[in-house]
């Protein structure tokens, strides 16, 4: 008989092989084709995201081709390779240096070419041919280009898709130049300032040698603040994070005509774009702090939304200015800040509150341990860590919103935690029972 260890071998593939079959039987009916690394190749599963059989299919497949892999590589080694994974060099030199634009789209370019044109694509600074061929070999182990014949390099799906997705492009930018060093410097943070919940004791500060907070340093380089606008639309528009879900998670339809939404630290207002097309009805203040809007960095509202859309300033630190709103809605601000923070900034809103107004908070909860899917939990806890590296700040589980409420005023009530299906964003709807 076989051991339980053996067995669970056979069980995890029999799991992928079902899973795939609904996967496959799903894109035939359709006559959809599949993902594939082939430079023409599909970038993401063509499932939307009310197709529940096959996105769950996606979800355990994902979980069950992971755990046979780390299964079949074993412990010893798994734990070896994930501290000796360098991926983010190889991807920091192709960003850095913008191979992606060097390599022709349709065909191969052998590796002393491709040097001298990424040579002169970044004004003629000097690059064996030896190091470009050692970063691009490594990247390719994760199907970012690939070598047709021995000595040429072509482009894959991966990376066509650095060439041509801007924010992807801007998200890895971000993630290997701009918070390598960070992470890196995050432990020695912790013994350096133990327990702290202030936003300028972290791996950033330890890393850059300041003691301003992420989001104040964040503007003082136009070039950065850019790429993390772009990287945090890429990030918004990963598998878990979707736009649709903050349209369809809350009841915007139910709120009276004309009723006034006030996005607060709405970035360019991508998020309240989405939902003002959705509901007409609705109009929308998109609240943002002053370097977010100067004639450099200010965004633009679509032509037909202007007159229902607007960019505007304001420090959540500082009292409300817009009084007496229908909505006021936090989408991933509170994973920024510590508790002592968000209590901080929920009471500079509450003068503005009035009685049934809403606050709405669109952010990540912590799922109980093991209760989510592989990818949606991996996602939620790297980005609990990544809002420790930055900012001290954390993710929450659902309890922790009442107490925050509770203790920045009575008289806001938590009406209810909820997450859509799929997503690792929840919604915390708070209601104002003062006058
Ligand atoms: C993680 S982004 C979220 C943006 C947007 N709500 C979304 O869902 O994509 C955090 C936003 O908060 C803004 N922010 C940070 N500190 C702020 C402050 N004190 N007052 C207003 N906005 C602030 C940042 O500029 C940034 O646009």
């Amino acid at each position: 008989m076989a051991h339980p260890s053996v067995t669970r071998f056979t069980d995890l593939a029999n799991k992928i092989s079902r899973n795939t079959a609904i996967i496959t039987e799903y894109l035939t009916s359709k006559s959809l084709p599949a993902t594939s690394f082939d430079v023409d190749g599909l970038a993401e599963l063509p499932i939307p995201p009310e197709d529940n059989v096959a996105i769950q299919a996606r979800l355990d497949l994902a979980a069950a081709t992971k755990e046979l892999h780390d299964l079949t590589v074993g412990p010893k080694q798994s734990l070896h390779d994930l501290s000796w994974d360098l991926s983010s060099l190889s991807l920091r030199f192709i960003w850095e240096f913008n191979v992606t634009a060097c390599v022709p789209l349709n065909e191969s370019i052998s590796f002393p070419d491709l040097t001298a044109r990424i040579s002169t694509e970044n004004d003629n600074r000097p690059l064996g041919v030896m190091n470009v061929r050692r970063l691009l070999r490594h990247a390719m182990t994760n199907r970012i280009f690939c070598e047709p014949t021995k000595g040429y390099v072509a482009h894959t799906r991966s990376s066509r898709l650095l060439l041509e997705d801007e924010p992807l492009k801007n998200w890895i930018g971000f993630t290997t130049k701009d918070l390598t060093l960070p992470v890196a410097h995050t432990v020695d943070a912790m013994k350096k300032w133990p327990c702290s919940e202030e936003p300028n004791e972290t791996g950033v500060n330890l890393a850059f040698g300041h003691n301003t907070p992420w989001f104040q340093f964040l503007p003082s380089d136009p070039v950065r603040s850019k790429r993390y606008n772009l990287a945090m639309q890429a990030h918004g528009e990963t598998a878990g994070y979707d736009m649709k879900d903050v349209v369809d998670g809350y009841p915007w339809g139910d709120l009276p005509e004309n009723a006034k939404v006030v996005d607060v630290g709405g970035n360019q207002g991508y998020i309240s774009f989405a939902i003002a097309e959705r509901f007409p009805k609705l109009r929308f203040v998109v609240q943002d702090q002053a370097s977010m809007r100067t004639p450099e960095t200010i965004g633009v509202v679509p032509e037909e939304l202007q007159a229902r859309v607007e960019l505007t300033m304001h420090d959540f630190f500082e009292p409300q200015t817009e009084l007496g709103a229908a909505v006021y809605f936090f989408r991933m601000i509170f994973h920024g800040f510590s508790d002592k923070h968000c209590v901080k900034i929920l009471r500079a809103l509450a003068p503005a509150m009035r009685k049934g107004g809403k606050v709405v908070i669109n952010d990540g909860a912590l799922p109980e341990p093991g209760t989510a899917t592989y990818l949606e939990e991996r996602a939620c806890r790297t980005l609990d860590l990544f809002m420790q590296v930055v900012v001290n700040a954390r993710e929450r589980e659902a309890d922790d919103w009442t107490d925050i409420f509770s203790e920045a005023d009575r008289r806001y009530r938590v009406n209810r935690v909820w997450r859509p299906k799929g997503n690792v964003m929840s919604f915390i709807e708070a209601e104002w029972t003062g006058e």
